[in-house]
């Protein structure tokens, strides 16, 4: 179907469902901002849109997700939350649990904005392989991805997905026909930096794996824009809480260990680890261990498919 019908029906749609105040969440993320253009086209003023900075976004993404949305002429709510969430997470290890938590207190926030906005509706920007992934229909449960499994039972919302059947292309197509100039961001996870930082989430493991994610980012966006190699679908470190040893000094110090993730995909259901030129990945390690000195020592690259390993490691 041609993009300008899957909008079209997209906000018919909505307007049948959505008949008073509303919230959103958006994380800045292609699918809550699509979601959210979406709904504002359907709903006007009745929606509420929120940025909840959970404390583990990425390097300067608040301030870029407020940009994005003064741009795009839509009023966004910015909550900081983030020492809530990080008070929360301590001593939480489970990757299951921690989404809950997430989810949880998610939800909890909103619960304030809800009651100060009055809102009856929160619309999601779920995906398909969101609930594919989390156990829909017979499947086995894969994880719970924030946005479905981590809901509480409590909540006292309509929640309305208007992307629940679309896949990842499908939903670029549509940010790109609707000027959301997020629509080549590289995919973010709901629950941010909670994913990537394996173990305990600190404030100081949370800050090294954000300067990670950063050195990734740009030192590939640099290389493919030099032509030195393509741009991976999706590119990240996750922090391990491995601790070799190494040398800082004349000292032998155990530091932990960074994972770099670079694969392509279509729609992030299956994918491939990308083949990154050896000197690329060598520059990437250097500056990761410049940054981290005493706290990383050690960088390794991630060479397997989906499946068998997913693109996230938790
Ligand atoms: P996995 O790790 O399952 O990830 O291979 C597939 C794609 O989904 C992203 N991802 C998420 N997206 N909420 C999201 O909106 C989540 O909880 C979540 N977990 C993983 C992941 O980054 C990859 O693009």
């Amino acid at each position: 179907m041609q993009t300008q019908m899957l909008v079209d029906e997209a906000v018919e749609t909505l307007q049948s469902q959505i008949d008073d105040t509303t919230i959103i969440a958006c994380s800045g993320g292609i699918d809550s901002t699509v979601a959210a253009v979406l709904a504002h086209r359907a709903v006007g003023n009745l929606l509420h849109c929120v940025y909840v900075d959970t404390g583990l976004m990425r390097k300067d993404e608040s301030d870029e997700v407020a940009h994005m949305f003064s741009d795009l002429g839509i009023e966004l709510k910015v909550v900081d939350a983030s020492e809530r969430f990080l008070n929360h997470l301590s001593g939480v290890t489970d990757p299951e649990e921690k989404r809950k938590v997430i989810g949880e207190q998610f939800i909890r926030v909103f619960e304030g904005e809800q009651e100060g906005c009055g809102a009856k509706f929160l619309v999601q920007g779920t995906i398909a392989p969101d609930w594919i992934e989390s156990g829909g229909g017979n499947r086995d449960v894969i994880k719970s991805h924030h946005n479905v499994g981590g809901l509480p039972e409590d909540v006292d919302l309509v929640i309305v997905e208007p992307l629940r059947e679309f896949y990842k292309d499908e939903v670029r197509a549509i940010a790109r026909d609707l000027g959301i100039p997020s629509s080549e961001r590289q995919p973010f996870p709901g629950p941010g930096l909670a994913v990537r930082v394996l173990g305990d989430i600190t404030p100081d493991r949370v800050a090294a794996c954000r300067e990670a994610c950063y050195i990734v980012e740009t030192r590939l966006q640099a290389a493919a824009a030099e032509g030195r190699c393509e741009l991976p679908w999706q590119y990240f470190a996750a922090l391990l809480p491995v601790r070799s040893v190494g040398v800082h000094g004349d000292a032998r110090v155990h530091g932990e260990t960074v994972v770099v993730r670079a694969v392509t995909s279509l729609d992030g259901m299956s994918a491939k680890f990308s083949e990154i030129p050896h000197d690329v990945l060598a520059e990437i390690s250097t500056e990761i261990t410049n940054s981290l000195k005493g706290q990383v020592n050690r960088v390794v690259y991630d060479i397997t498919h989906k499946p068998p390993g997913t693109i996230e490691w938790e």
